[in-house]
């Protein structure tokens, strides 16, 4: 007859349960996964209804997920779960540009525009103009690298949370670099913004006393074949939440000053009216593939 076990055998006969898996990595994570839950559950002291309570809570929150909603991700980033493997990943390639979470507005396809053009021609707000150079750790430039840039406007929504008011692509980009690496763009600033608290995810701060917002940003994937692909922000500086941001994604090294440029100031955009401008260098580490970079 099989004996009762205390917790501490408990924890000890999972963690051997999984001492035959084959794949040594996914063997190392189940056990320390196994550990740390017991752990958990044990300093808490959990009580079955708190158990209850949290199956409840992981339940909605797959139920609340769809194709174009993941609150399980929401949940990872209001945890700093999504920013710890970040910065754990990014510590790998320091002199690369550092990375931030994609976020759930990555949704769609951004359409093609020329360098110069206008990324969010349905906005009213700020004009502002964003340029940079793609370059590598080395300092060579990147010609052809794809930047995909996406934003909310000057009210705090994205294109598809608008529908009706914005087309898809407005505040989205997919650029191409020049020759020299370069690319810059025209777009309005965009403002701070709550994440979505309809859903399990917004239960958990408000029952914690928590605010939903981010600081204003703009999000770039660069993708150029040989490097590593980066995923990241700029964020605006002396945005309101910056501070706090609600999935604690802010790092120093991608704040911007977006500086006011009186009319007539030279910019690669054509712009001839008075507008702000960002500068950010977005810097790939080669990926290991070509041993050129
Ligand atoms: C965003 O910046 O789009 C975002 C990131 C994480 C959670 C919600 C929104
Ligand atoms: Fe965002």
């Amino acid at each position: 007859m099989a004996k009762d076990l205390s917790a501490a055998r408990l924890t000890e006969a999972v963690t051997k349960s999984f001492q035959d898996t084959s794949d040594p990595r996914l063997r190392m994570v189940l056990q320390s996964l196994s550990q740390h839950l017991h752990a958990f559950i044990n300093e808490v002291e959990l009580t079955y209804d708190e158990w209850e309570a949290g199956i409840d809570f992981l339940t909605r929150t797959g139920k609340t997920c769809t194709d174009t909603r993941q609150e399980f991700i929401l949940l990872s980033d209001v945890l700093g779960a999504s920013m710890l493997v970040e910065t754990l990943n990014d510590a790998h390639t320091p002199e690369a540009t550092a990375s931030t979470v994609l976020g759930p507005f990555h949704m769609i396809d951004s359409p093609h525009r020329a360098l110069g053009e206008h990324i969010s021609p349905q906005s009213t707000g700020q004009l502002c103009v964003v340029r940079g150079l793609v370059r590598d750790t080395h300092g060579a430039a990147i010609p052809g690298a794809v930047v995909d840039v996406w934003q909310a406007n000057a009210d705090g929504f994205y294109d598809v949370q608008q529908p009706g008011v914005q087309h898809k692509g407005n505040g989205r980009a997919l650029l191409a670099a020049d020759e020299q690496g370069r690319f810059y763009f025209q777009s309005v600033v965009p403002s701070y913004y709550p994440i979505p608290t309809d859903g399990p995810v917004g239960e958990l701060l408000s029952a914690t006393g928590r605010h939903e917002f981010r600081p204003a940003h703009i999000h770039f994937i660069v993708t150029a074949p040989g490097f590593k692909e980066l995923t990241t922000h700029i964020f605006v500086n002396d945005s309101k939440y910056m501070d706090s941001d609600a999935v604690f994604a802010v790092k120093e090294s991608l704040v911007r000053d977006f500086v006011a440029r009186p009319a007539g100031t030279p910019n690669p955009c054509g712009v001839a009216e008075s507008f702000v401008e960002a500068q950010i260098d977005l810097v790939l580490h080669n990926d290991g593939t070509e041993l050129t970079h």
